[in-house]
C-alpha cells in the first residue's frame, strides 16, 4: 500500500511540489488558496480509496503545517477542508493528518519528492528514513513466523536469520543522520514543521519516529508484558497510529499467543512444552538475541542524535514530545529482553545437550559505539530557533 501510495497524486499537486520556493516559505495566501482549490476541486473517489487517500494526506499536511505556521489556525477558514480530511483518515485507516508513514514511506524519492525546506539535508533524512523503516515490515513477518511455527523448527529458525539483516538499515540511516545532518538544520528548519494539528477538535501530533513500526515490533517482542506506566502510555498512543494492516496482524499474532509477548510464548514452549529439535530452538534464539542486540545500537546510536538535538529547541522533546527518558526507558528494556534471550540460550543449551552444539556464533559483542557526529564546518551557520514552543502531545 505504501509503495503505490508512493506513486500517486491523487490532488495533482506534483507540479506545485516541484516550485523552486520551498513549501514552508511560501506565502499563507497562497497555501490557502491551494488548499480551497483541493476542496473545491477532488475528485470524490479519493475520499473511498486507500491508497489514494493517504498520498492525499501526505501533500495536505505539507500545507497544512506551513499555512499553520505562517498563520496559526488559519487552515480552520478553509471551508470544508477538515471535513476532506476526515474523510481520507476514513478512507485510509489512518489519523486525518500526515504521519511519518505518510512523510517517509509514502514520500515519491525521485524528483517527485514533497519536502518543507527544499534542503538537500531534508532529502537525505526521508530517503535514509525510508531506507531505514522500509526492513520493519521483513522483521515483524520473521516474528510472527517464529510464533506460527513454533520455536523448535527449521521453519522458525530460517525465519530467524533473515532479522537482524532487514533491522540493519535502522542503524545505517541513523549513522548516515549522525555523519551528515547538522542538528541545527534538523531542528531549526526540518522539525520546526512536525508540528500538532487540531482537526475538527482533536489534536493530532505531528511526524514523529514514535509512530514507526518498530513500536510494533518492541510491542510483540515484549512491550506487551511490560506494566511500566510510561511506556504503556506512550505504547498504546503510537500503536494506534500504525497502518491498519499492521494494526492486525500485531492483534492477531497475540490473539495466537493467546495475549502473550513473544518472549513469554517462547519461554513457556521451551520450559513447559515438548521440544523437537533443540538445535532449531538455539538458532531462533542466537538470532533473536541478534536482533536485540541491534535494536541495541540503533538506540545508542539514535540516543546520540537526540543529545545533539534537543539542547537546540525551546522545550527538550521529539515531535511526538516525548524527552530524553523515553528514549532510556526503550534501550533498558531492550537490553534486559536480551538477557532474557541470553537466559533462554543457557536453559535450551543445558537441556539440548549434544544437539545444541555447532550452531554458528552471530557476535554478542557489546553495540558499538555510535560514531562521532559531523564535525561543524567553516561557513555553517548556527540559526536560532524561530518557532514558538509548541504543545505537542495528542489530546482527545
Ligand atoms: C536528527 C535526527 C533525529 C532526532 C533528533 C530524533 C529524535 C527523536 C526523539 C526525541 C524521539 C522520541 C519521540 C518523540 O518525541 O518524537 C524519537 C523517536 C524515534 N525515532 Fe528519532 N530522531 C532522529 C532521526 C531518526 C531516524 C533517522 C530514525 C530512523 C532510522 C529515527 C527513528 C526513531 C524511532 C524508531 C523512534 C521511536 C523510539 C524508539 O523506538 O527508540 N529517528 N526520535
Amino acid at each position: 500500500m505504501v509503495d503505490a501510495a508512493r506513486e500517486a497524486d491523487p490532488l495533482e499537486l506534483d507540479s506545485f511540489f516541484q516550485r523552486s520556493l520551498p513549501v514552508s516559505r511560501r506565502p499563507a495566501d497562497e497555501l490557502l488558496e491551494r488548499l480551497a482549490a483541493v476542496v473545491r476541486e477532488v475528485d470524490p473517489s479519493v475520499c473511498s480509496e486507500p491508497v489514494a487517500g493517504l498520498a492525499a494526506l501526505r501533500d495536505l499536511d505539507f500545507l497544512l503545517c506551513s499555512v499553520h505556521r505562517a498563520r496559526p489556525a488559519a487552515y480552520k477558514e478553509v471551508t470544508g477542508l477538515e471535513e476532506l480530511l476526515g474523510a481520507l483518515g476514513e478512507a485510509a485507516g489512518h489519523n486525518p493528518r500526515g504521519s511519518n508513514t505518510t512523510y517517509a514511506l509514502c514520500n515519491p524519492l525521485d524528483q517527485r519528492m514533497r519536502l518543507f525546506t527544499g534542503l538537500p539535508e531534508e532529502r537525505m533524512f526521508i530517503n535514509e528514513l525510508a531506507a531505514g523503516l522500509r526492513g520493519l515490515d521483513d522483521v515483524l513477518r520473521g516474528l510472527i513466523a517464529i510464533v506460527d511455527h513454533g520455536v523448535d523448527s527449521a521453519e522458525a529458525a530460517a525465519a530467524a536469520e533473515t532479522l537482524v539483516p532487514a533491522w540493519e538499515p535502522m542503524i545505517g540511516a541513523t549513522v548516515a543522520m549522525l555523519r551528515s545532518m547538522p542538528p541545527e538544520v534538523f531542528s531549526g528548519e526540518i522539525m520546526t514543521s512536525f508540528i500538532p494539528l487540531d482537526i475538527a477538535g482533536t489534536e493530532y501530533q505531528g511526524v514523529t519516529g514514535a509512530q514507526n513500526l518498530n513500536i510494533g515490533i518492541d510491542w510483540l517482542l515484549w512491550g506487551a508484558g511490560s506494566t511500566n506506566p510510561s511506556y504503556t502510555s506512550y505504547a498504546r498512543t503510537n500503536l494506534s497510529e500504525q497502518l491498519p494492516a499492521h494494526i492486525d496482524l500485531i492483534a492477531n499474532v497475540l490473539d495466537r499467543t493467546r495475549g502473550a509477548t513473544l518472549l513469554d510464548h517462547l519461554e513457556r514452549q521451551l520450559r513447559h512444552g515438548p521440544v523437537a529439535d533443540w538445535a532449531a530452538a538455539d538458532r531462533v534464539l542466537l538470532h533473536l538475541e541478534g536482533l536485540l542486540r541491534r535494536i541495541g545500537s540503533f538506540r545508542a546510536a539514535h540516543r546520540r542524535l537526540a543529545d545533539l538535538n534537543l539542547p537546540l529547541r525551546y522545550t527538550p522533546t521529539g515531535s511526538g514530545g516525548h524527552t530524553i527518558d523515553l528514549l532510556d526507558e526503550l534501550a533498558d528494556a531492550t537490553r534486559q529482553a536480551r538477557q532474557r534471550v541470553q537466559a533462554l540460550r543457557d536453559l535450551v543449551r543445558e537441556r539440548g545437550g549434544s544437539a545444541v552444539s555447532a550452531v554458528s556464533a552471530v557476535s554478542t559483542d557489546a553495540a558499538a559505539p555510535p560514531p562521532a557526529p559531523r564535525q561543524r564546518r567553516a561557513g555553517d551557520q548556527v540559526r536560532p530557533l524561530t518557532c514558538p514552543p509548541q504543545e505537542s502531545r495528542r489530546r482527545t
